[in-house]
């Protein structure tokens, strides 16, 4: 790409400055600072991510699977700017126009028709929707107890972290095999249950986990038990339960009598095709609801919690002492305002269906030419796909279950990302042999088939490297 067609006027940036800047100052998580790789961006812009040197990557993955609407969204942004012709910062003791805004967007127009929700509380990030979640669960059942599925993923600060399969884990150098849990971990209070079934597991009759997260409660009693907390799509861990499993958990949550906590932080806005994922199902409701990136898109930090009417009423009459200093914050919630309002002027769900359509078949085509891909699993918007050696098995053994250690770089997802930022896509995921394929909602045909075109040549590089 041409400098002079860059959707941004170039800064003067000194990049090898900043690079040494970030080297030496800033605290780099997921990798040590011998292995840091720095991958500067200048600027981003729709479904794309400009470079210093005017090269363009394809967002083959929304980042975190988070910024649903595309990157710099006009229409968020104008949002934004008009905002900020008001406000700055007011605390949660006062209201703005957009927070009242944004919370009836939310339960009377976009859920109000199903009659479950009660309702929001809006902050800066999903997992502090998840630790407030947490709380809020417990105070209303009077329970301490939170069931959590294993593999799942739902934050990295010490409450959050005791719901994770990827907890917060250090390796102590970057040749050590060894890897250490944040000390205080599992916290009784956080049970594991089985994580889900994959999507191609042949079920008879009532799921294996299910049966299992049953003995479980009833081990520990339900009168014991806050709430369970589940991932639809997991994120972290990258693939779509068997199509049994969330109504059986919400059946389960209903007959023991214990909420049903959904972490949508990443599955919400579209991202399966609906605008949360329990409208996968008919007629099942989450107790509490846990939303955050696709709200806005991650123009700003956000996360919010969504409560049935019940759970609603029962805070209505207390006074519970929370909050924080950025609680619906007005700029994130003018955020909020621009990115739903603008969902739906361009009804992006049903687009997001017919798109997504479209990839999964490619994605499909992909799998008949190429003996590495083994399990393909999503909806909507995400999809994931499992790499496998000749015998159809994972490359790396530990797959879903590693915990970071070991020269990461031979890993074929890394391998797999390597070779499509060098062709101008960014694609690629944590786990060792899964990639995701989880664009912004707002990708044209035209992108999906370019990243198509450039993942075929990625995964005959993985079949020269492992077969
Ligand atoms: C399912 C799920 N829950 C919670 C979180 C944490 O949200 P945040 O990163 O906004 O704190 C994430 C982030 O990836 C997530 O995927």
């Amino acid at each position: 790409m041409k400098e002079n067609m860059l959707p941004y006027n170039k800064p003067n940036i000194n990049w090898s400055e900043i690079e040494s800047w970030d080297r030496k100052y800033y605290l780099h998580n997921t990798q040590a600072q011998n292995e840091y790789v720095f991958f500067p961006i200048e600027a981003v812009d729709k479904n794309y991510l400009y470079l210093p040197d005017g090269k363009r990557l394809l967002d083959f993955q929304s980042q975190l699977v988070s910024d649903n609407m595309g990157h710099r969204n006009q229409r968020v942004h104008d949002e934004i700017k008009m905002a900020m012709e008001r406000y700055g910062h007011i605390f949660f003791g006062l209201c703005s126009d957009y927070r009242a805004k944004a919370a009836k967007l939310l339960i009377n127009d976009i859920i109000g028709n199903e009659n479950w929700a009660g309702r929001v509380r809006i902050l800066s990030s999903g997992t502090e929707a998840v630790e407030n979640a947490m709380s809020m669960a417990r105070l209303y059942r009077g329970a301490s107890t939170i069931l959590t599925q294993e593999l799942s993923y739902h934050g990295l600060v010490p409450g959050a972290t005791q719901l994770d399969g990827y907890r917060g884990n250090l390796t102590k150098d970057t040749f050590s095999n060894e890897s250490h849990d944040v000390p205080g971990f599992p916290d009784k209070r956080y049970v594991n249950i089985p994580a889900p079934e994959y999507s191609d597991y042949i079920n008879k009759g009532i799921l294996p986990s299910l049966k299992e997260t049953e003995k479980i409660i009833k081990h520990i009693g339900s009168s014991n038990i806050a709430g369970i907390i589940t991932e639809t799509m997991f994120g972290g861990a990258s693939y779509m339960p068997h199509t049994d499993y969330l109504k059986g958990i919400y059946d389960l949550c209903k007959k023991h009598n214990i909420l049903w906590i959904l972490d949508d932080v990443l599955c919400g806005f579209g991202r399966l095709g609906e605008w949360f994922s329990y409208q996968i199902e008919k007629n099942i409701y989450p107790d509490l609801l846990i939303t955050g990136k696709g709200l806005n898109g991650c123009a700003l930090p956000v996360g919010a919690i969504i409560t049935s009417r019940e759970i609603g009423e029962f805070f209505d009459k207390a006074r519970w002492w929370s909050g924080s200093t950025h609680d619906a914050h007005p700029l994130v919630c003018a955020s909020i305002v621009g990115n739903i309002e603008s969902m739906i002027e361009n009804d992006i769900i049903k687009t997001t269906r017919t798109k997504g359509k479209y990839l999964h078949n490619k994605l499909l085509e992909l799998k008949y030419k190429h003996p590495c891909i083994g399990r393909i699993s999503g909806r909507g918007m995400y999809y994931s796909v499992d790499m496998v050696d000749l015998n159809g098995e994972p490359i790396i053994k530990d797959d879903r279950k590693t915990r970071f250690t070991g020269n990461l770089s031979n890993n074929p997802n890394n391998i797999f990302a390597n070779f499509c930022i060098e062709n101008g896509l960014f694609a690629g995921g944590f786990m060792p042999n899964t990639i995701k394929a989880a664009p912004p909602l707002t990708i044209s045909i035209d992108e999906i088939d370019f990243a198509i075109d450039i993942m075929n040549k990625a995964f005959t590089y993985i079949e020269e490297k492992f077969h």
